[in-house]
């Protein structure tokens, strides 16, 4: 560090600027504190916004902490790792690709993107607006849908989609049996994922669908769990 400090205030005493600010990898060193600031800015909104948020349905709150962009951190290696490993057991063990897919709780659509790759037509829903308009931007090829499930014209349309799936949402839900049978009837194929922790709370009912199968998926120190299943109309 010495060693460059002092090859900085050559550069300096030459009157180049630039080489000392690269010397001392300012332009480096003001990224990564940008990046931290970003990130502890985030932490303390989605603190604030999901204040109340448990499973109760809490769509206003849920929209609030769309006012930060990336609330959920859907840029980020885990992230990216989880959607890579939900594609890749639903081309492994449901199909290689499907033709429609419905994604109920999209967000801002991060990974509508991948899931993208696997389907011929993804039809995204979150009840966030803010989230859908992102995600309208993001992948301008797909249908984005804001509102809640039980309140669309098709909700109830039997074997609508090849898949339906529902990633890190259904710790959201109040009555997740509903939401579990109106999935089941609407595609001809299910796919839930949630983080391990949850699963307390939300497994026994999503392992209780008709010939429900669970996998684990690891990326450091999180473990996620995927629970797939045909619905009542292919079985
Ligand atoms: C943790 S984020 C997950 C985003 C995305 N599924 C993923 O895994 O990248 C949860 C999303 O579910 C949405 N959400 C919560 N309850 C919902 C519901 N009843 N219907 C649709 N979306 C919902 C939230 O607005 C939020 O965008």
């Amino acid at each position: 560090m010495l060693d460059d400090v002092k090859a900085a205030l050559t550069h300096l005493r030459r009157g180049d600027l630039r080489a000392a600010a690269a010397e001392l990898e300012l332009g480096t060193r003001a990224q990564a504190v940008r990046a931290r600031a970003r990130e502890a800015v985030r932490r303390t909104w989605m603190r604030y916004a999901l204040r109340g948020v448990r499973q109760n349905d809490a769509h206003d709150r849920l929209d609030l902490a769309y006012a930060v962009p990336d609330p959920w951190h859907m840029a980020s290696d885990r992230e990216r790792h989880r959607f890579a490993e939900t594609n890749r057991v639903i081309a492994e063990r449901l199909a290689p690709r499907v033709g429609s897919l419905l994604e109920i709780g999209c967000g801002e659509g991060h990974q509508s993107e991948v899931l993208a790759r696997l389907c011929d037509d993804l039809t995204g829903l979150d009840v966030s607006a803010t989230a859908i308009a992102r995600a309208r931007r993001r992948l301008p090829g797909a249908t984005f849908v804001a509102g809640d499930l039980f309140a669309q014209p098709w909700a109830h349309d039997r074997g609508r989609f090849e898949l339906v799936t529902a990633c890190e949402v259904i710790y959201y839900m109040s009555d997740r049996r509903r939401f579990l049978d109106t999935i089941d009837a609407l595609g001809r194929a299910c796919l839930v994922t949630y983080f391990a922790p949850a699963a307390k709370k939300v497994e026994a009912e999503c392992l209780a669908m008709p010939g429900a199968q669970r996998t684990t998926f690891r990326h450091e120190d999180t473990e996620g769990v995927a629970v797939w299943w045909k619905g009542a109309t292919a079985r």
